[in-house]
């Protein structure tokens, strides 16, 4: 072991020197192999996390040694590099002394559609039936794969409809790689006149324009929470520049996964309607957080934002790609932020919004992907594409991820004002032999409706009267064979494991909730009293939504919580 030269002092005494300076001390090896990794990247702080996952990759853990010698490279303290490295759920911190996770890991999901799916059987065999010193089976939340449940991550390879022999056939054929699947490219894309409305609006120059039509054809934010795009393009250009933009990869709602559906299709509606978006607000730059769950469409991302360089249609570094490490909060968009300039991923106080001190202090758009790929088609095709579309007195399209129990699951695109009734006609019924019970509108920070409640459009604005919201347009339909507690129990359980912990009522909340949700029967006024406190507490969504599964399973299925 070895250390740069220099003496530091001991203690106040000074009386004798170390030739080490306090805390751990990397090795010559590790330090190698880190500036290996690094290669000739600028050794930038908020290239943190796409440092560590270079070592996790190569080296299938986070070693103390390499944690040290990556904060003696990056000039950072290593109580910071351990803060991040051990935020992020895909990041294998292994402390002196401690044996490294085998070679192959097998993540099960365990969030809501894959339980209905039988998610917890399955890791149970495949626990059993696996030996722990090669493979280790951990349980994971939604990997947007929920049409396809029970899902599971073999190394990088997704398994839909997953059975341990898929797993042992996978395992047995080194089958551990992400599959990419066949997409519109660049070149695809420009046969049928891709890019030909960024280069008209380029030159027309008249972004003012643009913003009215934005605003004419109703968009509104996909990320969930709805607030209209053309506004926000408004008030990023009153803050002055240089001005940034971010694409909300993160898709972490349980549920949602429209955004991969889009982007495993058709990445370049969503890349011309960025650059739409990055010229109306002059951003110097954008980058796009994509999680890490969707190894495929980052592949995809990869190879297109170099066709793009390579066709000159961006500048070289104009899009830079980030890759998320595995935690939920990171979709809100100010832990996003954060977790862009390399930190923690945790939520930050508001005002003041991104859309003034964003990225870097810097004033920020930020749009989720589908809200992007809708952006290429209004200026394509005119704001009718949306407004045109009239349902029960609601205007757009909206594509929903439907999953549970229906018979065809997927994305359906649909008119925003359609009801449950027409999301489950639209997905083919329910699946034999199953009767409508209940449905999440939105992910679990939306809870769950009864069945009875068939007629009320699913669209922004329509289900506050309800106690909810439809959010990411994540609907789960549960039949007469699945339990409304269970299931929300499952979106709290989720809730506790992906809290950022800043905040007490949430991180605590949380955690008491499900250990009150465990019992036979609900204490209905402790578990109100504390839904209360967390959500008029709580310093973000997460926190502020996690009580409406319990809210909305009191009131409708009170039979299965109250003795
Ligand atoms: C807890 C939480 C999680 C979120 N997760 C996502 C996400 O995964 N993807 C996303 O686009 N927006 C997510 N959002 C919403 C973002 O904060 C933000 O509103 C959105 O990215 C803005 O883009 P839009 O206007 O195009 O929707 C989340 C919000 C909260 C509070
Ligand atoms: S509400 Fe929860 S997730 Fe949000 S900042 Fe507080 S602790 Fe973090
Ligand atoms: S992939 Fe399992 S619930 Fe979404």
């Amino acid at each position: 072991m070895t250390q740069d030269a220099g003496i530091w002092k001991a203690g106040r005494s000074g009386a004798k020197g170390r030739n080490t300076p306090k805390g751990r001390q990397y090795t010559d090896e590790a330090l190698d192999q880190v500036q290996l990794l690094l290669g000739d990247s600028p050794r930038r702080r908020d290239l943190l996390i796409e440092f560590l996952h270079l070592i996790q990759d190569a080296h299938g853990h986070l070693s103390a040694a390499h944690l040290a010698a990556l904060a003696h490279e990056l000039r950072m303290s290593q109580a910071e590099v351990y803060e991040v490295a051990s935020f992020y759920a895909h990041f294998d911190v292994v402390k002196e002394g401690e044996a490294p996770p085998p070679a192959l890991t097998i993540r099960v999901c365990d969030s809501l559609s894959c339980e209905m799916a039988g998610a917890e059987q399955l890791r149970a065999a495949l626990s059993d039936g696996l030996d722990p010193s090669q493979v280790r089976v951990l349980r994971a939340p939604c990997m947007g794969r929920c049409d396809t449940a029970p899902v599971l991550e073999i190394g990088h390879n997704h398994i839909d409809h997953a059975t341990p022999e898929k797993v042992r056939q996978a395992i047995a054929g080194g089958d551990t790689h992400a599959h990419i699947p066949p997409y519109q490219t660049l070149a695809d894309y420009r046969t049928e006149g891709g890019y030909d409305t960024l280069a008209r609006l380029i030159a027309a120059d008249d972004w003012d324009a643009v913003e009215a039509t934005v605003l004419a054809s109703g968009l509104r934010g996909l990320g969930g929470a709805g607030f209209p795009s053309g506004r926000k393009w408004g008030f990023v250009r009153s803050y002055p520049g240089p001005r940034l933009m971010a694409v909300n990869g993160d898709e972490g709602e349980p549920g949602t996964f429209k955004d991969r559906y889009y982007l495993e299709r058709t990445p370049h509606l969503m890349f011309e309607g960025m650059l739409i978006a990055a010229h109306a607000v002059q951003a110097d730059r954008v980058y796009i957080y994509m999680r890490d769950e969707y190894p495929a469409v980052l592949e995809i991302l990869r190879r297109e934002i170099a066709a793009l360089e390579a066709a000159g249609l961006t500048p070289p570094g104009f899009i830079v790609l980030r890759r998320g490490a595995g935690a939920y909060i990171c979709g809100e968009e100010s832990a996003m932020i954060e977790s862009i300039e390399g930190k923690r991923g945790i939520p930050r106080h508001r005002p003041p919004f991104v859309a003034e001190v964003g990225l870097f202090g810097r004033p920020t758009l930020v749009h989720n992907v589908e809200t992007l790929h809708w952006v290429a088609r209004v200026m394509r095709e005119g704001p009718e594409v949306l407004s045109g579309v009239e349902k029960n007195g609601r205007k757009g399209l909206r594509s929903y991820s439907v999953s549970g129990r229906v018979a065809n699951p997927g994305v359906h695109l649909l008119p925003a004002g359609s009801t449950i009734a027409d999301v489950i006609a639209a997905a083919g019924g329910m699946a034999p032999g199953h009767v409508f019970k209940a449905y999440q509108p939105g992910g679990p920070s939306s809870g769950l409706l009864p069945a009875s409640l068939n007629d009320v459009p699913l669209d922004f604005d329509t289900l506050q009267d309800h106690g909810t919201f439809i959010g990411s347009a994540a609907v789960v339909v549960l039949s007469d064979q699945d339990s409304a507690k269970a299931a929300a129990l499952n979106m709290l359980r989720f809730f506790e494991d992906e809290s950022c912990g800043q905040c007490t009522p949430c991180r605590v909340g949380c955690e008491k909730a499900v250990k009150l949700m465990q019992a036979d029967w609900w204490d209905a006024g402790l578990l109100n009293d504390l839904c209360d406190a967390m959500a008029d507490a709580s310093i973000c969504g997460l926190g502020q939504a996690a009580p409406n599964p319990i809210r909305l399973t009191l009131q409708h299925f009170g039979d299965e919580v109250s003795g």
